[in-house]
């Protein structure tokens, strides 16, 4: 278990931007061969997001991380951690943390920097900051998770075209405010050893052997399908039984939003009510590391939150790596 913090670090404020594009699975069926029922039975997504050429991945992260900043009642210039989760950067280099450290004014001793762990992309930057923070070293963290994963599509592979999206989410770490039990309880993270070529972009990178024309996510659906599913399970039963809890004492549930079976084999799992489940991939599909903090705005601008609620975040991701975190509201 980690270390408790004195005081508690919490989260402190959220945001969120999506592109104005919706791509809806009527639109994907005129072109591959595939249907709206298909795609909703198989996943429960509906539609997705889809960036324009001249949306970046800096520009939705900043937009989401100016929501989050106004959300806390803080500035910029208070910001002196910055990690942007994200396995869609702009640039191979600078960091994305370093063109939003631009775009949002914070200041130069803000340490900025891109942290890639795919769909678990967000837990492990929200676990790093929270590690930070509590060593005092910084007082202040913005973590946004933010993808353009339609760059990274194959738009004549029916098996994943339907099931990615664009979009950014974000959250601001800080002292917990005064008076109140909120705060980061507990984290867990992880990587499944040998299971990197079950989903996977082949090329781009700097090895010799990936052409451009393999830079396209492929991905063995099953078998990620099955190590989704006993990841986000061993990783919770593990944050709930090392902190005395049960499935019954979570109010809220907000899992990396991939796929709606897998979602709800979670949630059968936990023995909870699908109302204390958030989802929105029926209207984002999956965002990779934009998808949690995505949910989380959308969870707390809906009412799903009050002070002292208990809520799980837990992802699963390419590696294959999976993380939870424990958040007291
Ligand atoms: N439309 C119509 N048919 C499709 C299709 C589509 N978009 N995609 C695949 N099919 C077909 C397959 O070709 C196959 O046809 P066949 O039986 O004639 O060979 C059939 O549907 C069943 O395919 P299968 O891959 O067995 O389906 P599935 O039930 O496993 O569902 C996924 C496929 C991808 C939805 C599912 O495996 C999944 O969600 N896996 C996890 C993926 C994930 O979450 N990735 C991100 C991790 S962060």
């Amino acid at each position: 278990m980690s270390t408790p913090t004195s005081p508690a670090i919490a989260i402190l404020g959220t945001g969120s931007n999506a592109p104005a594009r919706v791509l809806t699975n009527d639109e994907l069926s005129r072109q591959v061969d595939t249907s709206d029922e298909w795609i909703f039975t198989r996943t429960g997504i509906r539609e997705r997001r889809i960036a324009g050429p001249d949306e970046s991945v800096a520009a939705l992260a900043a937009a989401a991380g100016r929501f989050a900043l106004a959300d806390a009642g803080l500035e910029p210039g208070q910001i002196d951690l910055l990690i942007v989760a994200t396995c869609t950067p702009d640039l191979p280099m600078p960091s994305t943390a370093c063109l939003v450290q631009t775009e949002l004014g914070l200041r130069e001793r803000a340490a900025c920097v891109d942290l890639n762990a795919a769909c678990t992309g967000f837990v492990y930057a929200l676990d790093h900051a929270w590690a930070l923070l509590a060593s005092g070293r910084y007082r202040h963290a913005l973590v946004i998770g933010a993808e353009k994963n339609s760059t990274l599509i194959d738009w004549a592979d029916r098996g994943t075209c339907v099931l990615f999206g664009d979009g950014a989410g974000a959250v601001v770490l800080g002292p917990a405010r005064p008076g109140t039990t909120s705060g980061i309880l507990d984290a867990q993270l992880g990587a499944i050893p040998g299971t990197a070529e079950l989903l996977l972009v082949p090329g781009g990178g700097s090895s010799p052997l990936a052409p451009e024309s393999r830079r396209h996510i492929a991905m063995k659906g099953k078998e990620v399908f099955k190590f989704a599913v006993r990841g986000m399970e061993e990783v919770t039963r593990d944050l709930l039984a090392r902190n005395g809890l049960s499935g019954a004492d979570l109010s809220l549930v907000v899992p990396h939003q991939a796929n709606l079976r897998i979602i709800h084999a979670l949630a059968q799992y936990l023995e909870l009510p699908y109302e204390r489940i958030f989802v929105n991939v029926d209207r984002y599909g999956n965002t990779s590391a934009a998808s949690i903090p995505l949910a989380l705005d959308e969870a707390r601008r809906a009412g799903r939150l009050k002070t002292g609620d208990l809520m799980l975040l837990v992802a699963f991701g390419a590696g294959l790596t999976y993380g939870g975190a424990l958040v007291r509201w």
